[in-house]
């Protein structure tokens, strides 16, 4: 089955056969904003997902979650006829390229878990063609593309493989597509060129590689980010045992000092990927990763500093305390994996109460508004720095700031 790219606009309900692509976990956030970028530049998508609520969000014209952009493309989408849904594996389109978007997370030991991208790609095999190319997109442990090519041979079978990564930040992606340059790589040089010539339609530069190289490159990318607010937090944690203020010193390290301009602010690093990635890294090190392995001390363990310092601080077993935020990051509504959680469980057992709020997650029903929580609160922490907080009257309470983010008044660490 040859790939020949996307189709003009139609008019009535595609039928699924007449789809371009087919994306694996299209209803995600690595496959929602892919689906509308492809569906954007002309190609009728198969949205395929095991999801059913999700894709029914979809095809009522709402998105599931926070997708800056993404409402209006997916209306254009909708109305251009370009999107086509299936849950069933036995109903993919049979045209076109397969890209998989679906989760790949570590196990209890902290080891990826290749078993998931298996089963994913053995349900979607008996209703795939031989010369078909399939692109994984999902982040993998180092060789699952090799080891994919060679599964799918060892079967029979001779489809092309590709690994495409994602490296598009959560919310954004949208926006990002556009300016990301697209990692290419394949197991034969027909992979490799179907898959270039695949994002060549939505991506504005391509970075061709072999698969090892881009795996280790989109897992490297992750583990960096990691390390770096790791460091800020470390020197965060320094500072205040100093008995200094770090916000003064990271405006004295960083204000018109270009080597200095990327060091991020200290703050919680959470989130569904960068734990992860860091992790399935230091697996393959055989845990021998050790800035990954520190780094992950450093911010899986600026929580308990937080509640330890508070505790010595405060009789908390008297008082309530207020989490602000509870996403995992700024200005989005995705709890997974969010460091919030970890304050609430930690100080659930020291605090006499713990109250939360967050003006966009939906998902939560403990979440109370955020004028009740300041009001009941004694003490309040800044999970998650979303703007609407920036400018807040916290009423006098004290406020615990770890990423410098809220005017000094109220702040005490
Ligand atoms: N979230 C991000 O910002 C981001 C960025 C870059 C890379 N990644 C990587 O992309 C991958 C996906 O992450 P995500 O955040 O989009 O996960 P997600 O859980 O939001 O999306 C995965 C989707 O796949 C669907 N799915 C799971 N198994 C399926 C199957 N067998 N058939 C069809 N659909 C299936 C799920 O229902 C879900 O909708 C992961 O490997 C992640 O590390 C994520």
């Amino acid at each position: 089955m040859n790939f020949s790219g996307p189709q003009s606009t139609a008019v009535t309900a595609a039928p699924v056969g007449t789809a371009d692509l087919t994306i694996v976990g299209g209803g995600g956030h690595v496959g929602i904003p892919l689906v509308l970028a492809f569906a954007e530049a002309g190609f009728r998508v198969n949205v395929h997902d095991i999801n059913h609520d999700v894709l029914e969000t979809l095809q009522s014209g709402r998105l599931p979650f926070i997708e800056y952009g993404g409402e209006a493309l997916l209306a254009k989408a909708l109305e251009q006829n370009r999107l086509v849904f299936t849950s069933l594996p036995a109903d993919i389109s049979p045209n076109g390229p397969v890209i998989i978007t679906i989760g790949t997370p570590i196990d209890e030991f902290l080891n990826p878990i290749r078993k998931v991208v298996q089963d994913c790609i053995d349900a979607l095999l008996p209703h795939v063609v031989d010369g078909q190319l399939l692109v994984l997109r999902s982040t993998v442990f180092p060789g699952t593309t090799d080891w994919l090519d060679g599964y799918l041979a060892r079967k029979g079978r001779n489809l092309k493989v590709a690994f495409c990564p994602e490296r598009v930040v959560q919310g954004n992606g949208i926006k990002e597509l556009k300016e990301t340059p697209q990692i290419i790589s394949g197991t034969t040089p027909a992979a490799e060129e179907e898959a270039a010539k695949l994002f060549s339609a939505i991506a504005p530069e391509l970075v061709v590689v072999k698969p090892r190289e881009a795996e280790f490159a989109k897992l490297f990318n992750n583990a960096y980010r990691y390390i770096e607010f790791a460091i800020a937090n470390q020197f965060y944690l320094i500072s205040k045992s100093a008995g200094l203020d770090y916000r003064q010193i990271s405006d004295a390290m960083k204000r018109n000092y270009p080597r200095a301009r990327g060091i991020p602010s200290p703050g919680l690093a959470a989130g569904p990927c960068l734990f992860k990635d860091t992790m399935q890294l230091a697996a393959f090190a055989q845990n021998q990763f050790s800035l990954g392995n520190a780094a992950m001390l450093v911010n899986e363990g600026l929580v308990l500093h937080v509640v330890d310092d508070l505790g010595r601080r405060y009789d908390l077993a008297r008082m309530t305390v207020g989490l602000l935020g509870m996403a995992f990051k700024a200005e989005i509504d995705d709890t997974r994996a969010s460091l919030s959680y970890k304050f609430k469980k930690a100080l659930a057992s020291h605090a006499g109460a713990v109250l939360t709020t967050d003006p966009f997650v939906t998902t939560d029903p403990e979440l109370l508004a955020l004028d009740d929580v300041i009001k009941r609160s004694d003490l309040l922490i800044l999970c998650a720095p979303h703007s609407a907080y920036r400018d807040l009257d916290f009423a006098g309470k004290p406020v615990v700031d770890v990423w410098g983010f809220l005017k000094k008044a109220n702040v005490i660490a």
